[in-house]
This record gives structure tokens, C-alpha cells and sequence, in this order.
């Protein structure tokens, strides 16, 4: 029996699950993530944590956690835990891929469409009774997304999805950057693999696709949209810090691209001020990538499994560092 500390409401099934596997655990059932203080507090005798992406979980976290096994994120993007120092203290870190993989890459599509047919400012425009007359030349003409170009910056999982939609289901060619060669997905959609300049030199929609690290934060500048098509759309359902978004807002004000479509922030949950007034050519949502109520179950059994497994002293499926232990 080992003391769990589930951060944030995850839904009683999962609770269930580990109460019924015999473990002492502690529900803490809020929608806000805890203060540092509070977290710091929280863990002084936890064994096992399940926790979200809001739950900042660093060295400050680590040092008032003596006794921490393991850690279960409920996500599948990790850059909120400081894996290399769990690592270090032999604590366990697991994720949650595959089950949000295809509902992701659905909302990445979902966030393509609306901002080339600019659907929710044709929903404003029908809502505030603008429309008068059919016109051949609408004021809200939008971009064809059949056959075009699609880059997918990070040719993981996900940006495969979305590569997958763009080929087979919209007709795109596709441009991606990766870490190596990505065999299969360059055979079955005929992608090819590119810098990222030659990328955005060439793509008319590109989907951010890659985790958070200090690689890809402020990956989008302004000197990355000035190498974009001025015609081209940017589409991030990964992490907001990848893009700096006073440099989009510029981009986007002085028609450097033409269009954006977000659902995750910098500076989340709020967005830029500058960005948030903007309502031309762009397109928000408040991070809902996975949110789907059969996706989020599945990444909660998902974190469950794991963190039963973990406990148990068996390879968790969904490890991140089981190799780095000491
Ligand atoms: C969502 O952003 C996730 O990483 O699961």
C-alpha cells in the first residue's frame, strides 16, 4: 500500500481504481492547480503522484518529496516535470501517448479549417445580422486547404496524424522536420523531409507539432513568420511557448502571415493582451487538443495503469526515464 496524491479533479473512476488496488490516497478534487507552497506541503509523505499539466512539478517540488516513487502525468507533453531530476532520485515518471493521439491531431485539423474558411468570424458576422446579400467576393474569403502544402514542424505521433489527414483526406503534400528520417510516414504519405526554412519557405498551413524544450521555446519569431508565404497559416495545438506571441501579433497585424490558429499560450491561460483583442485572421482555443470525454478517460486509466504498475515495482508501459534510474 503506498500514499497517492492525485493533484487536481481527474474524475472518481480513476480514484476508485487506486482505492480499490489498496493504496491510501489523498483526492484533492479542484480545478486550480496547487501553490508551489501548498504542492510542496502536499507531498512531504507521498509515494505515488498523479498529476496535470498545471502541476509544476521541479526541483522545488522534488526536494519536499523524500519519499516520491513515481509521478503519473496526466498528459502526454512532460515539460512541466524536471524528468533529469526525478531521474536522479530514482523517481519514476510515466506520460500518457497514443490514447490522445488521433483526437489531438482531429482538433489541429478542426483549428486548420476554421482559420482558412474563417469560421468563427463567419459565425460573428451571421450572430451580429451582417449578412445582407450573397456576394460573389465576400468580405470573408478564405483559403483553399485541398491540395495544398503542409508542414508539420516535429514529426512525432501527432504531427503524423495530422500528416495523416492532410495527405489521405485533403490531397496536401507534406513537408516535415524531424529527429531522423521518418521512414514509414515518408512511404505511406509520400512526406517529405525538410529544414525548417525550406519548410516554411514552401508550406501554405504549418502545424507545431513538437514537445516544449529549450530546443523549440520561441521556435516562431518574427524572423521565423518573415521566412513564411504571407499567405500561410500557423496552427499550435502543442505548446504555447514555442511561438512568441508579440512577434505573432505583429505578424499577424502586418499581414507577415496571414493567419493563425491557437490552442495552447505562452503564457497559459492567459494570452498575450495585444493577441486576445485581435480577432482578424485568428483563431483561439483554450487548450482542448485531447478534450474529448472519451480521450481524457482513456489518458486517465492510462496515468492509473501506469502508476499501479510503478508501485508494483513493474515497468510502467508509459516510462519516461525507466532507463536513467540509478
Ligand atoms: C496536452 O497538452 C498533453 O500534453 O496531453
Amino acid at each position: 500500500m503506498a500514499k497517492i496524491l492525485i493533484t487536481q479533479h481527474i474524475g472518481e473512476a480513476g480514484v476508485q481504481k487506486l482505492r480499490e488496488a489498496g493504496h491510501e490516497v489523498t483526492y484533492r478534487d479542484e480545478t486550480e492547480p496547487m501553490t508551489l507552497a501548498e504542492l510542496q506541503t502536499a507531498v512531504r509523505y507521498t509515494e505515488g503522484l498523479v498529476c496535470l499539466l498545471t502541476d509544476k512539478v521541479d526541483t522545488a517540488v522534488l526536494d519536499a518529496a523524500p519519499h516520491l516513487k513515481m509521478i503519473a502525468n496526466v498528459a502526454v507533453g512532460y515539460d512541466n516535470i524536471d524528468v533529469g531530476v526525478a531521474s536522479k532520485r530514482g523517481i519514476l515518471v510515466s506520460n500518457t501517448p497514443d490514447v490522445l493521439t488521433e483526437t489531438t491531431a482531429d482538433h489541429a485539423f478542426a483549428l486548420l479549417l476554421a482559420i482558412a474558411r474563417r469560421v468563427p468570424e463567419a459565425d460573428a458576422f451571421m450572430r451580429a445580422g451582417s449578412y445582407e446579400k450573397f456576394e460573389m467576393f465576400p468580405p470573408l474569403l478564405g483559403l483553399d486547404v485541398y491540395g495544398k502544402t503542409l508542414g508539420v514542424v516535429g514529426m512525432g505521433r501527432i504531427g503524423a496524424a495530422v500528416a495523416r489527414r492532410g495527405a489521405l483526406g485533403f490531397g496536401m503534400k507534406v513537408l516535415y522536420t524531424a529527429n531522423g528520417v521518418k521512414t514509414a510516414v515518408e512511404q505511406e504519405l509520400s512526406a517529405q523531409k525538410a529544414t525548417l526554412p525550406e519548410l516554411l519557405r514552401q508550406s501554405d498551413f504549418v502545424s507545431i507539432n513538437v514537445p516544449l524544450t529549450p530546443e523549440t521555446h520561441h521556435l516562431f519569431t518574427l524572423e521565423t513568420f518573415r521566412q513564411m508565404k504571407p499567405t500561410a497559416c500557423l496552427i499550435n495545438t502543442a505548446r504555447g511557448p514555442v511561438i512568441k506571441e508579440d512577434d505573432l501579433l505583429v505578424a499577424l497585424r502586418e499581414g507577415i502571415i496571414w493567419g493563425a490558429a491557437l490552442d495552447v499560450f505562452e503564457a497559459e491561460p492567459k494570452m498575450a493582451p495585444g493577441l486576445a483583442e485581435y480577432h482578424e485572421r485568428l483563431v483561439v482555443a483554450p487548450h482542448l487538443g485531447s478534450a474529448t470525454g472519451e480521450t481524457r478517460q482513456k489518458m486517465v486509466e492510462t496515468a492509473v495503469t501506469n502508476l499501479l504498475a510503478g508501485l508494483a515495482g513493474q515497468p510502467p508501459p508509459n516510462a519516461l526515464n525507466a532507463e536513467q534510474l540509478p
